[in-house]
């Protein structure tokens, strides 16, 4: 693992030809996906900004351009017409030389498009001279041109009740109501994590401290909660979280979990009645930091997009200079007391053929670098194991047990591991048994819908050259297609 400097973590970029050799070096990688987005060179982590604007869905993420590290972090600008293809535009928001509010750093938050502009709300995360951290709420123009305006003082800071750590802002609208609401992640002097509000008549300015969200039952939840928003779908609300330096059953050595409550917001008294326990988003090992994009044109509908990637975890690209990428989109709804989260529809424009699956002697076949595999379960035991070498070794197995009814993703079998210290297996129980999974592998990842959205299992994985063989058995029926590439993985600084 490179050791990095403080002034290399922290270099500004100044001209983009400074990171055309590194890109030169990073599209070489046999684990460039091909239809996530991910960084462009560097690391990519949080997704910010999601909307709607100006017949396309604009996208930002977080990105530190000099390698796989979480140093100067800019925004970073991809568009889609319809959530299944993009395109890189060019860096968006880019830190201050001059000392400025947001000079080692603009840090995640979230868009709001209005006429023909999209405001852009985000953390400044300044350093002073000695290194004391700052955190500013801060507010970008983007024009249709695509050149951000930055408003040069910022909307407010820290509040001075509790820690440095206050940052992400999710601004918020309300169906009928003229005043909008931000809600900010934070950490109190005691430290526990917590959620500021501030609200306004007006998106520019104005905007005053309204108080810290109220809870009950997660008043000591972790030590900090990053990237928080309420959304509001299918007549319900929802609080989505990241709550830091917390460990969760189920959740292996983790710290950092990305999860939700569902529950009531009474934006009156700032109380979040909850409506039943923190559920974990996904039950993979790699996914953090979701967002749900802000303006949809059906109203109480939501679509979300998470880093995937956890903080603190080294990745075997980071020797190759770059990390991150970005998780499918995922349709959300709400049954009973849990979050189902589909892939979009419009993702089946991936599917390119549907191939025959001819066995070898282990009884596997060969996995497309980047494919769709869809499976019918009748009741009984399935095993999946993806990633296999031609003999039907090691790699990434599913495994639903019927006796135990539960389903477990285990990666210990890949010849390349990283992160084992939290965990190389994850459990879901399936209360009804398993009935269908959906696959989606790309070159270094594995998304698995399990019945029909009920669970999702989210995973990084680098195979070798040998580990591209899949073996399936159980009563099922089983499909799956090669899928067309999607993003356009172009330099564009
Ligand atoms: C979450 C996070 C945010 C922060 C951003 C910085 O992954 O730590 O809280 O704004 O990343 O890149």
């Amino acid at each position: 693992m490179r050791e990095w400097s403080r002034e290399e973590k922290y270099r500004y970029l100044k001209d983009p030809q400074e990171l055309a050799e590194l890109y030169e070096q990073i599209s070489k990688s046999p684990y460039r996906q091909t239809f996530h987005n991910q960084a462009v060179t560097g690391l990519m982590n949080d997704p910010n900004g999601f909307v709607w604007h100006d017949n396309r869905w604009h996208l930002f993420y977080q990105w530190c351009p000099w390698g796989a590290v979480h140093g100067l972090k800019h925004w970073y600008h991809i568009v889609s017409k319809d959530l299944v293809t993009w395109e890189n535009l060019g860096v968006c928001l880019l830190p201050d030389q001059e000392g400025g509010y947001d000079n080692k750093g603009v840090y995640s938050g979230s868009a709001m498009p209005i006429g023909d502009k999209i405001y852009l709300y985000y953390t400044g995360n300044h350093r002073d001279p000695d290194w004391t951290r700052r955190a500013y709420t801060c507010l970008a123009r983007l024009g249709n041109d695509g050149w951000p305006e930055k408003y040069p003082l910022p909307l407010f800071g820290a509040h001075p009740d509790y820690t440095e750590h206050q940052r992400d802002p999710k601004i918020i609208c309300l169906p009928g109501s003229n005043k909008y609401y931000m809600i900010i992640g934070a950490q109190t002097k005691d430290k526990r994590g917590c959620a500021l509000i501030y609200s306004s008549g007006n998106l520019q300015h104005g905007w005053q401290f309204a108080g810290e969200l109220k809870v009950p039952g997660f008043e000591n939840f972790g030590d900090m909660w990053a990237c928080p928003s309420i959304e509001r779908f299918d007549g319900r609300d929802v609080l989505l979280l990241c709550p830091q330096h917390i460990t969760l059953p189920g959740r292996g050595g983790s710290q950092n979990h990305n999860g939700y409550i569902l529950g009531t917001m009474d934006w009156d008294s700032l109380t979040f009645t909850p409506d039943g326990q923190f559920h974990v988003l996904d039950f993979g090992f790699d996914s953090y930091a979701a967002a749900c994009a802000n303006n949809l044109q059906e109203e109480d509908k939501a679509i979300l997009i998470a880093w995937m990637g956890v903080p603190d975890v080294e990745y075997p690209t980071d020797d190759e200079d770059w990390s991150g990428c970005l998780t499918l989109p995922r349709e959300l709804t709400i049954r009973g007391r849990r979050l189902i989260q589909r892939p979009l529809p419009e993702l089946k424009k991936l599917r390119d053929e549907r191939i025959p699956l001819p066995e070898n002697k282990a009884g596997c076949f060969v996995l497309p670098r980047a494919a769709e595999i869809e499976l019918d379960c009748r009741p009984g035991d399935v095993r999946l194991d993806l990633f296999v070498d031609e003999e039907g070794k090691g790699g990434l197995s599913v495994i639903y047990s019927e006796e135990e009814k539960q389903i477990t993703v285990d990666r210990s079998g890949m010849r390349i591991r990283f992160n084992e210290t939290e965990g190389t297996s994850r459990v879901r129980p399936l209360e009804f048994g398993l009935f269908h999974l959906r696959i989606f592998v790309d070159s270094s990842s594995v998304e698995i819908f399990v019945n029909d959205g009920d669970a999702v299992f989210t995973s990084r994985v680098f195979p070798t050259d040998r580990e591209h063989f899949c073996r399936i058995s159980g009563d099922t029926f089983n499909r799956v297609w090669t899928l067309k590439p999607a993003v356009k993985d172009e330099f564009l600084i």
